[in-house]
């Protein structure tokens, strides 16, 4: 069987109608993008990007945290790639405040594109996974100076989702409606290579991931359903759970997009006026396409992540995400304690 490269495969679903030929052209350039990100991010100690940005005065993103080189680098390779590519009327990044209109001297297309340059970037000076995780939406039409509130359409409105993984190997995993594919990086062909068609996430699961030092801040459901976890065999649900914790949401989800498991960021009260840690539209969204077009869910707890309507560009929402039973699980504890409260 001759390999499929993502370029083939794009191909192919242009043929079948599932993409247009300027959607097609924009994920290789964010293909192209995350390859440079991949060499970048593979130099490690040998290249100068490890460490905080901006020297003696720690840097600091719109979202709080201090930002990394390599946050940096990967921001400005994704507006650089994707301001010459042509497909795009505007960006908006995790690491700006704001969205960019592509410039008036550059061509420009009909796509929004949303990204998290570099997810989980507390991993990056261990060397363990980081990754990039991007979504496309339209630009409504008409418009012809796209601004942050064009960005704001529920997530059930992406036209494509995916991440690109930073792991022992590059492995780039995209929908774009039809089911979830991932390709590997063949380093020395320089191509992304498919090696799993329609991924499928196991509906049941013995496996959750949670960051568990966070457990006394959590609101009471989440407590009663993570009891319940822990309590395993002995307990309500009459099973075992085996726990992992990537630290980084991209080595999560893709552990769970290969043998199930349950992803969670509740809300809590660490910081009460942030409703979750994670953000709406650079990672819940894009994971929660990625996640359902395998067959799983994706919750706030209480909602489908996908129907929430965005309120500003950098929302932060709670997560539970992936095997479908167990999400359903999860949030019907939610659930039923807000109706036995009401
Ligand atoms: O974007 C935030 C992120 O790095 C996610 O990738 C990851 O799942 C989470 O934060 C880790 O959070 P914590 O540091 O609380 O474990």
């Amino acid at each position: 069987m001759p390999s499929i490269s993502l370029t083939r495969h794009l191909i192919e679903e242009q043929r079948l109608g599932h993409v247009t030929p300027d959607l097609r052209l924009l994920l290789e350039v964010v293909a192209r993008a995350c390859k440079r990100i991949s060499v970048a991010v593979g130099k490690g100690a040998l290249g100068d990007v490890l460490g905080e940005a901006g020297g003696d005065e720690a840097s600091i993103n719109v979202q709080g945290e201090a930002q990394k080189k390599l946050d940096v680098i990967s921001n400005e390779i994704l507006l650089e790639a994707n301001a010459w590519g042509g497909h795009l009327a505007a960006c908006a990044s995790e690491e700006m405040e704001h969205s960019q209109q592509i410039p008036d001297a550059f061509p420009r297309g009909n796509y929004l594109l949303v990204f998290d340059p570099l997810d989980g970037s507390s991993n990056i000076d261990i060397n363990a996974s980081v990754g990039t995780i991007f979504s496309v939406l339209r630009c409504p039409e008409g418009v012809t100076a796209a601004e942050d509130h064009h960005f704001l359409q529920p997530g059930s409105s992406q036209v494509a989702a995916g991440y690109c993984l930073y792991g022992p190997s590059t492995m780039l995993v995209l929908t774009i409606g039809h089911g979830t594919h991932a390709f590997t990086l063949d380093r020395e062909q320089g191509s992304f290579v498919l090696t799993k068609a329609h991924m499928r996430i196991p509906e049941q699961t013995r496996e959750f991931a949670i960051n568990m030092s966070n457990q006394r801040h959590w609101e009471a459901p989440t407590q009663a359903y993570v009891d319940d976890l822990l309590a395993g065999k002995d307990g309500a649900r009459g099973k075992d759970f085996n726990m992992r914790w990537v630290a980084a949401m991209v080595g999560d989800v893709h552990r769970i997009l290969t043998r199930g498991g349950i992803f969670i960021y509740p809300w809590d009260r660490k910081d009460p006026s942030k409703p979750g840690k994670l953000r709406l539209m650079y990672e819940a969204n894009p994971m929660a396409m990625l996640v359902e077009q395998a067959g799983g869910a994706a919750t706030t707890g209480r909602e489908r992540i996908l129907d929430i309507a965005p309120t500003s560009l950098h929302q932060r929402v709670p997560v539970f995400l992936g095997s479908k039973d167990e999400v359903d699980t999860a949030t019907r504890y939610h659930l039923q304690h807000d109706s036995a409260a009401a």
